[in-house]
């Protein structure tokens, strides 16, 4: 009889190489290792050779950078969604998508588990296990770094003597995951909150131009589908701003962060494309919502991004909050118009032909439309009980 299979989600880095090894040694598993492809700038190839090098059954790699914007940055976007209003999610929304094609392979290849590199500390571990769980309750996980105990040297110690490759570069000290919505940093120096971020560790978001310059987004239907005024998939615009806006040192955000189990850690992002993009998204969002539902909405967007940080991506709350969120963007279509600077950016316009904003009822030049005699009347109606209760408590005194 053949052995049982795994199949694990594997980076090309150090614990997922060790990974490899340890399920075939621990668990006595067939591995197969799977690769996506979600903007993270890595050579596919080599992690391809890396894996077959270290005797996987198979070794996959899916570009799914379409997939990841269609449904999850796209979804993301008409959300606003950002967690604890400065964190944009790139690492949360990119895990149910991992978690979704660990699955999809596991079932080709009829494996009875799938297993990933996450550690015992972060939120990762949580999305992968959630979302694997929601698509296939069946499947069992495993997940090396979380059980195998071992310190960074006995961890080097193993790869050694496995014949595993070590990174030759000093490896760095910093815990980075990265994909088109953003960048992730942690550990290192950054662990000291009173410690000012080195400038090293920025890759995306360096200082290059020092003239002011403006974009402007089209969005149609709560989705950008123009950069200055070029038809582009919402890929292209994706990388295009990170490039455009990263080169004024836009986009750096230092948080320290509520993480689901516990523990407040000290994150670092670079997210260009995903600030700019939310920041112009609302600001035609104010534009075209009537007030009750920008109001209201804006209460759920803190929820669903608390859903998605927390892993519940697959659940059937995150999906009711979606179809309210698709329903508001029935009209958020127009242009923003963005002035980029050294460091910081500003929406400095907006059109849009559903726009709410009235020119003659907002002025207060000649020629105003608004009527001033109802809004006496308004006043009345609209303050009666609060009225009535000052009246009320004045007979008492
Ligand atoms: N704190 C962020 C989050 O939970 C980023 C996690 C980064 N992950 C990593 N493996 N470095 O979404």
């Amino acid at each position: 009889m053949g052995k049982d299979k795994v199949v694990l989600a594997y980076s090309g880095g150090l614990d997922t190489s060790v990974a490899i090894k340890w399920l075939m040694q621990k668990y006595s598993l067939d591995v197969i290792t799977l690769t996506v492809d979600i903007g993270q700038g890595i050579n596919l190839e080599e992690i391809k050779k890396k894996a077959e090098n270290l005797g996987v059954e198979k070794a996959y790699i899916i570009d799914l950078k379409e997939e990841f914007v269609n449904d999850y940055i796209t979804p993301a976007i008409k959300s606003n969604a950002m967690y604890e209003g400065v964190y944009p999610l790139a690492t949360a929304l990119s895990r149910p998508l991992i978690a979704k094609y660990l699955v999809k392979v596991a079932k080709e290849n009829g494996a009875k588990y799938v297993a990933h590199g996450c550690t015992g500390k972060g939120n990762d571990q949580v999305r992968i296990d959630l979302g694997v769980k929601a698509l296939a309750p069946d499947l069992e996980i495993i997940a090396p770094v979380r059980e195998w105990n071992f310190s960074r040297e006995e961890e080097i110690d193993y790869a050694i003597e496995n014949n595993i490759p070590i990174p030759v570069s000093r490896k760095s000290p910093f815990s980075i995951d990265e994909n088109l919505w953003g960048r992730s940093i942690e550990g290192g120096i950054l662990e000291d909150p009173w410690q000012e971020p080195p400038e090293e560790i920025y890759q995306w978001t360096k200082l290059k131009k020092e003239e002011p310059s403006y974009i402007e987004i089209t969005f149609e239907e709560g989705i950008p589908v123009e950069l200055n005024g070029e038809r582009k998939s919402l890929l292209q615009i994706i990388e295009n701003l990170n490039e455009i806006v990263g080169s004024y040192g836009i986009g750096r955000i230092d948080h320290i962060e509520n993480r689901l189990v516990g523990i407040k850690s000290r994150e670092i992002y670079e997210a260009p494309s995903a600030i700019v993009i939310i920041k112009a998204h609302e600001a035609l969002e104010d534009m075209v919502l009537p007030r009750e539902l920008a109001h209201f909405k804006k209460m759920l967007e803190g929820k669903y991004a608390e859903l998605v940080y927390y892993g519940l991506w697959f659940d059937p709350f995150r999906e009711a909050i979606q179809a309210f969120m698709d329903k508001t963007q029935e009209r958020v279509t127009g242009k923003v118009k963005i002035k980029l600077m050294p460091w910081s950016f500003s929406v400095v316009g907006r059109m849009s032909p559903y726009s709410l904003y009235d020119h003659g009822l907002a002025t207060y030049d000649k020629g105003s439309t608004f009527s001033t005699e109802s809004a006496v009347g308004f006043i009345k109606l609209f303050g009666l009980q609060n009225y009535l209760y000052a009246l009320r408590g004045n007979q008492n005194d």
